[in-house]
């Protein structure tokens, strides 16, 4: 039987401007989509690991194997030595327009720390960009949203604990820890084609140092369609919340989607590129919210939605998924615990993602290939423009 990345495509006019759907185009080492079973991370299950330390799930990544004890312990001094930003870079966060978008920040911070700490090699700058990005994040949030003074990072407290420390969120919850650590995991990585990493590695391919490489990628992140999809889903929520007061009536429910499809609307958080079943990535989340916002009614409108929204896509012809994916659910989680602007959702997925691009990004540059890198990406364009 052939293997996957052997598979030969017969290339038809109806492969082209379809966005590259399912073509092998090169090996990941850090994980895996399956359409049916999901996300694997270093073959691992995205559910059996989703409660583990963030720490130890940064290591899968890069190194394929989850850490020994003695090996995570020496992975976290690594990480905590790494971790300080250039306060240069804070000083330049504080001239951004406060009208630029949390990830249009995020793209600049990203230049800015490149520009005073980058070292040009792609794994010493990607285990500092990893330790880093937590300080990053909190300092985006705490200037942007004017929450006061940047808070003195504490990297022996632990990766995500540290975040939570440095935010200083004025409504966290208690359980906003536990959903920072989740959330970070559960977005690392989602394989190699995914739009943000899939720009990361071919601005990487053209050797653009880490830092260039994922502010592109970000900006790739920051499409609706991609990562910022988290944003427009909660703002989905929150609309259908205004037209059904209960979210946990199903027929005021169904009546509104039916209301939204006839006036041309859509549900937001359903459908994937690759999945044909309900994104696991959302299944943990469900199963957090029950345990962290069981009253919250965003997240029982989320709930809702994943149920009669699925029965509603079901019977659409031309769905191909109708099952809820990892955004359906996030925002509400994420308000739930305390943090209410989503404006700054898909920072945190960058946050996360960055981790797995960064890890993607060292194996094609200096890994792959017996150590020579992948060539510049170069596809080819059918010219259809007029003949002369
Ligand atoms: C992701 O996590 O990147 C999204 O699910 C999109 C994708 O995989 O294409």
């Amino acid at each position: 039987m052939m293997s996957e990345a052997e598979v030969l495509f017969s290339i038809t006019k109806d492969h082209l401007d379809t966005g590259l759907r399912g073509f092998p185009v090169g090996y990941c080492t850090t994980s895996s989509v399956d359409p049916l079973l999901g996300l694997y991370y270093g073959g691992y299950q995205i559910a059996d690991l989703a409660y583990k330390d963030p720490e130890e799930i940064i290591y899968l990544l890069f190194n394929r194997e989850l850490p020994t004890k003695e090996q995570l312990g020496d992975f976290k001094k690594e990480l905590a030595k790494h971790s300080k930003l250039n306060p240069n870079v804070i000083e330049q966060l504080k001239h951004l327009p406060k009208t630029g978008h949390p990830m249009k920040w995020l793209m600049a911070g990203l230049n800015f720390m490149g520009m005073y700490a980058g070292t040009s090699n792609y794994r010493t700058d990607a285990m500092n960009v990893v330790a880093q990005l937590p300080e990053l994040v909190a300092a985006i949030y705490r200037i942007r949203s004017g929450w006061g003074d940047t808070i003195e990072s504490k990297p022996e407290l632990g990766y995500m604990e540290n975040f939570v420390h440095m935010m200083n969120t004025p409504n966290a919850t208690e359980h906003f820890t536990e959903l920072m650590r989740v959330f970070n995991i559960l977005h690392m990585d989602h394989g190699g084609g995914n739009l943000s990493t899939f720009v990361g590695k071919a601005i990487g391919s053209g050797q653009e140092d880490m830092y260039g490489s994922l502010m592109g990628a970000m900006s790739a992140l920051a499409g609706p369609l991609h990562g910022m999809a988290n944003q427009e889903c909660l703002r989905f929520l929150k609309t259908s919340l205004e037209n059904v007061a209960d979210p946990t009536d199903e027929t005021a429910v169904n009546q509104y989607i039916d209301k939204l499809f006839e006036t041309g609307g859509k549900l937001y958080g359903f459908g994937h590129a690759v999945l044909r079943v309900e994104d696991p990535r959302a299944t943990v989340q469900y199963a957090l919210g029950e345990k962290i916002a069981p009253y919250n009614k965003l997240f029982r409108m989320a709930v809702s939605m994943r149920k009669l929204g699925t029965e509603f896509l079901k019977k659409q012809p031309k769905v191909s998924n109708p099952y809820p994916n990892v955004d359906a659910v996030s925002g509400s989680l994420l308000t739930s615990v305390g943090l209410l602007d989503e404006e700054y959702y898909t920072v945190l997925f960058g946050l996360a993602r960055c981790v797995g691009i960064a890890a993607q990004i060292v194996y094609d540059r200096l890994d792959a290939r017996a150590g020579k890198g992948t060539p510049i990406i170069r596809p080819k364009y059918v010219y259809s423009g007029p003949k002369r």
